[in-house]
């Protein structure tokens, strides 16, 4: 089993990417069996697909592996590193680049949401965008790739590049596995605090739609006392939740961070109002966040040991990534 994951260092680490994804790579390292890895970085080499400030990036790439650290991920047990000190996936990238078709891309939402009408204008990065993340995998036979609902469209996009890859070049053997996105029933989707009907994300301009990992407990409890609600009672039974998408997500959020199911969360509050559900919620969310921020604040302190895990990391990386990039190199018939 070989579990690899991404996630961009662009802004705070939130609730969406911590529920959604970055807790499923801390169970899934805490259960490896021996023989197997882990494998996680920080997509910077994703991030300039979008207009970035230099300086801004160094500084969110060190810190989003210090969130990543303090939400659990342990750089003795699992690979924890950057894309840009592994020079393999931009490698892998331009040799997929030929198997890979511009249909494919442009049928991925992602890409037709943040180009919106100005196609013309974006870069041709953020359009080649998914075949660097499907190097990102298939560099490293990932047999598993948690992450939350949007991106399983890229990791379809990854698999279809994989399977042609090996069809047209492999001459009947696998250059590449086929990766399985491991997604969360329970936290697929994190929606907005300010709308029901868009994703928790570090792209939405108001930062009172997200809890971030970092905010602090005062703010935590305004963000969920804030949150757009309606004004019924919550329902005794999920049933009851249909149409109502802002109490949905708070229900989903509360169930996911206390273990419970949608049922069980509202066999306890069924019939309450949002006065007395919300408070409830921002506490489990202060509890829950705040051992993770101690430990944030900490690590930031020690940016030599930061940069020192990812240089560790990268070395693994680069080392276990080697094989299939000289594989692909020579399926393609590339002199070297
Ligand atoms: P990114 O940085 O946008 O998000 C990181 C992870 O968080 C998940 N996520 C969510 N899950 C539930 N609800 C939400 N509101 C929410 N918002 C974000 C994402 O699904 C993701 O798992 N392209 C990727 C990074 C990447 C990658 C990869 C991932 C690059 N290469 C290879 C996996 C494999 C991205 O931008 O994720």
């Amino acid at each position: 089993m070989r579990v690899v994951s991404g996630i961009q260092p662009t802004g705070n680490l939130h609730l969406g990417n911590y529920l959604g994804a970055i807790r499923n790579w801390v169970r899934m390292q805490d259960a490896l069996e021996p023989g197997s890895q882990c494998l996680f970085f920080l997509a910077d080499l994703h991030a300039i697909s979008q207009p970035h400030d230099p300086a801004e990036l160094k500084r969110a790439t060190l810190e989003m592996a210090a969130a990543l650290v303090a939400c659990g991920i342990d750089p003795a047990r699992s690979i924890l590193f950057n894309q840009a000190q592994v020079p393999a996936h931009a490698e892998l990238q331009w040799l997929l680049n030929g198997t890979a078709r511009m249909g494919w891309l442009n049928r991925m939402t992602q890409w037709k949401d943040k180009a919106g009408k100005n196609r013309e204008g974006q870069s041709v990065a953020l359009f080649a965008y998914p075949v660097l993340q499907a190097a990102d995998v298939l560099l490293y036979q990932a047999t598993h790739v948690p992450v939350g609902d949007d991106q399983k469209q890229h990791l379809e996009l990854a698999r279809d590049i994989a399977q042609k890859f090996n069809n047209d070049f492999g001459g009947g053997e696998e250059v590449f596995t086929l990766p399985e996105p491991i997604v969360p029933p329970e936290a697929a989707r994190i929606m907005s605090l300010r709308d029901g009907s868009a994703k928790m994300s570090k792209s939405d301009p108001s930062d009172m739609s997200r809890i971030n990992l970092v905010d602090d407990p005062d703010l935590v409890m305004q963000k969920v006392k804030k949150a757009k609600t309606d004004p019924e009672p919550l329902p005794s039974e999920a049933a009851g939740l249909v149409g109502r998408a802002e109490a949905i997500n708070l229900v989903a959020v509360y169930g996911a961070l206390s273990g419970e199911s949608t049922d069980q969360v509202l066999a306890r509050f069924g019939g309450q109002g949002f006065g007395a559900f919300k408070p409830a919620l921002g506490e489990l969310l202060v509890e829950t966040l705040r051992p993770i921020s101690a430990r944030f604040r900490e690590l930031l302190n020690d940016r030599e040991e930061l940069d020192a895990i990812l240089a560790r990391g990268s070395a693994k990386a680069r080392e276990i990534g080697r094989p299939t990039l000289d594989a692909t190199y020579v399926a393609l018939g590339l002199v070297r």
